[in-house]
């Protein structure tokens, strides 16, 4: 029997999920179905129990559910727990596992795809919300020379910090997971915070916009000499020139909008799911 997965959330009609997910699948002859779930927005876990009696297998979770799937899982991956939400869920013999693999793709498109070692650069990571989050174990694990933090509302990007920076994901420390996770994967730096005036001064190989900015006009209160030559601007979102990209491009700066991760972390969920890690250049190639 065909296996079904699917993506859910609210609005989801815009999702490229299905249309990544069936590519992945026709590359690699998995049999499988993957639809678009919308779930209403007081029905998410009923959504995805109904799912499962249906037969459903797996499903990738985007906004604004992803905290509510972290809840729902029985069992989490470090960097979910991390992540404090979960993107990708996978049923299997009675379990709910939960894993985020919104870091690790895009940590694999700057390494992979876009050639940047993040390893002994200095990094700032713009924003402090679930995005920013979602992305520190994963960066902290390619041990930067630097992690930067910087937020508008500064005390979430000290808060942010903290946690990283003591206690269960702190760097170099264990994850005793209250769910039984494993071993953590940041290593031996300690991540700062600031607001965007503390920036002056200072310069980044890497500028990572995890901030929801980009949907609006208002270009981020960056200083000059924030971006360092050769380094790469990197803006989560995708399929849009956002203020934070013409910003970049005019201080010489190399820029990469958001599409590499969304279809690494498509890959990683497949991984998990089917066991076999999809080449993701020529989904990358269709899709640009
Ligand atoms: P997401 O899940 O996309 O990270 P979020 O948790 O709501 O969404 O976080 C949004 C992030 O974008 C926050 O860091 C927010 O800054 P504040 O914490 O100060 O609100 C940031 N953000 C959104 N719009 C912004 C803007 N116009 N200028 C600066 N930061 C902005």
């Amino acid at each position: 029997m065909t296996d079904r997965y699917a993506v859910i959330g609210n609005p989801v009609a815009h999702s490229k999920s299905p249309r990544i997910h069936t590519l992945f699948a026709q590359q690699t002859a998995q049999d499988i179905r993957y639809e678009a779930i919308l779930a209403p927005l007081d029905g998410f876990a009923a959504t995805v129990h109904a799912f499962i009696a249906n037969g459903g297998r797996g499903l990738n979770v985007t906004v604004p559910f992803k905290e509510q799937a972290y809840r729902i899982a029985t069992r989490c991956s470090p960097r979910a727990e991390a992540a404090g939400a979960v993107n990708t869920l996978r049923f299997k013999d009675k379990e709910i596992f939960g894993d985020n693999t919104d870091g690790a793709g895009l940590v694999r498109d700057l390494e992979a795809n876009l050639q940047f070692a993040v390893a002994a650069r200095r990094v700032l990571l713009l924003g402090a919300g679930g995005a920013a989050r979602g992305c520190m174990l994963p960066l902290l694990g390619q041990s930067p020379a630097r992690l930067v933090i910087a937020n508008r509302s500064v005390d979430k990007a000290i808060q942010l910090a903290a946690e990283f920076s003591e206690g269960r994901f702190a760097h170099g420390s264990s994850l005793p997971s209250p769910r039984g996770g494993i071993e953590g994967e940041g290593r031996g730096l300690l991540p700062t915070a600031c607001g965007y005036p503390e920036l002056a001064g200072q310069s980044f190989d890497l500028v990572i916009n995890a901030t929801s900015a980009g949907f609006g006009d208002a270009a981020l209160p960056l200083p000059p000499g924030l971006f360092a030559p050769g380094g790469l601007a990197y803006e989560m979102l995708y399929g849009k020139d956002t203020p934070f990209l013409v910003q970049a491009r005019s201080a010489g700066m190399r820029t990469a909008d958001g599409l590499g991760m969304l279809v690494e972390q498509a890959a990683e969920s497949f991984a998990l799911w089917r066991g076999v890690h999809p080449d993701t250049a020529p989904v990358l190639t269709l899709l640009r």
